[in-house]
Order: C-alpha cells, then sequence, then structure tokens
C-alpha cells in the first residue's frame, strides 16, 4: 500500500485521538524510525495492523473502521488530487469512471500501485451496481469512499453489499441507491 494511505490514517488517527496513541501505534507495529512517504510503498500488513489497533481504541470492528476511514479517505485523495476529482460534475460520473478514469490516472502517476479491479454499471438512474475485486478484500473501505464520494457532491446513498469475499463469494457487489 502506498505511503499516502497511510498518511491518511495518520491524519486521521491524530485527529480524533492525539499524536501520542499514532506515535504508539508506529512503535508497535513498525519498524524503528518509520516515515511514511506517499509515493513509496509499505507493507499492507503493516496498514493492517496499524488500523486493528484503531478499531480497538475507537471501540469499533474492523468494518466500521475501515468504513470510516474509507470515507474520510475520499476527501483526503480528493485535496492531494484535485485534477482527477474535479473532472467529474457528479456522483454517478464519478463512480462508473474509478477503473477507466480515476485509478488509470493513478496508474500513471504511482510506480506499480495495488489497486483493485472495480466495474460499475449503471442500472437505472437512481442505481448503481458496482463489482469490487481485489486480493486485499478491502471492499468496507470501498464503501467508505463511495459515502465520501457522496458526501462531496451532496449527495445521499444507501449501499448494499451483496456479495462479499468476505463471506466466501467470488466478488463484492455493492448495489449503491443515490439522489
Ligand atoms: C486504492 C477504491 C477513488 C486513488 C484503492 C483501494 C480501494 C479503492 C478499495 C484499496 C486497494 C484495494 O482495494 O486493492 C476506490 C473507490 C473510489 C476511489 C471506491 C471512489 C469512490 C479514488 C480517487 C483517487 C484514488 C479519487 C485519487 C485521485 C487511489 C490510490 C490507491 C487507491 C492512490 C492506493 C494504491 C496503492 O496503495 O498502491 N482505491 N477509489 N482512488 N486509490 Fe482508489
Ligand atoms: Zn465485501
Amino acid at each position: 500500500m502506498k505511503g499516502l494511505i497511510f498518511r491518511c490514517l495518520e491524519e486521521l488517527v491524530i485527529e480524533q485521538k492525539g499524536m501520542d496513541l499514532w506515535e504508539d501505534l508506529l512503535e508497535q507495529h513498525c519498524p524503528e524510525d518509520r516515515v511514511y512517504i506517499s509515493a513509496r510503498s509499505y507493507p499492507d500488513e503493516e496498514l493492517l495492523a496499524i488500523a486493528t489497533s484503531v478499531a480497538n481504541a475507537l471501540g469499533l470492528n474492523m468494518e466500521q473502521t475501515l468504513k470510516a476511514f474509507g470515507t474520510y479517505l475520499f476527501t483526503f485523495l480528493a485535496k492531494k488530487h484535485p485534477a482527477i476529482v474535479k473532472e467529474f460534475t457528479s456522483f454517478d460520473k464519478l463512480i462508473i469512471s474509478i477503473d477507466d478514469v480515476i485509478h488509470n490516472e493513478v496508474q500513471k502517476l504511482y510506480e506499480e500501485p495495488n489497486l483493485p479491479t472495480i466495474s460499475a454499471t449503471v442500472i437505472d438512474p437512481n442505481t448503481i451496481e458496482l463489482i469490487y475485486n481485489s486480493p486485499r478484500q478491502l471492499c468496507f473501505c470501498a464503501e467508505g469512499l463511495i459515502y465520501g464520494c457522496a458526501e462531496h457532491f451532496n449527495e445521499s446513498v444507501t449501499i448494499e453489499h451483496t456479495t462479499c469475499t468476505h463471506r466466501s463469494d467470488p466478488y463484492c457487489t455493492l448495489i449503491i441507491t443515490h439522489g
């Protein structure tokens, strides 16, 4: 996972719980003197270990924590990459372009990013079916990103997670109802 994602988790933890907790988490889960550089990659296990401790500190489960993190992550990414997000004038246009446009741009900007495969299909004017596939199984983070995206466009959404690799399905299906 890119340092950028760790930087976002760092910002969230410091904002919610303070610098001391972040320092403790680094000490517990990382090699000495760890500093996250946005464009470099760090082990996925490190992110998950930190996220697990964050969940404990917040009294939430992993699912809730990854959703909250994903929601925060959308705003963070939109701040770091304003040009990419500004291409889109609505929630649904952005969602159907995640793979072909957004992550395709990410592919050009970062060296060997680990991205999920996402395909989004418009079912009707208020419904999008999104298929999420990734060996990292961060579908709850994807859900959070979608909530964050909805907030960005002042839309309200509901998401039904109808199939899930965490329940032994071959991929995750998110049925997004919006506007
Ligand atoms: C990684 C989904 C929008 C840039 C990821 C991951 C997910 C995801 C779930 C974690 C990796 C994995 O699952 O395998 C989404 C969704 C989005 C969205 C659902 C919209 C609602 C964006 C935007 C940007 C972005 C707007 C930047 C402009 C990235 C980057 C990574 C990433 C840099 C990390 C790659 C790495 O660590 O190697 N995305 N994303 N994404 N995404 Fe997105
Ligand atoms: Zn899932």
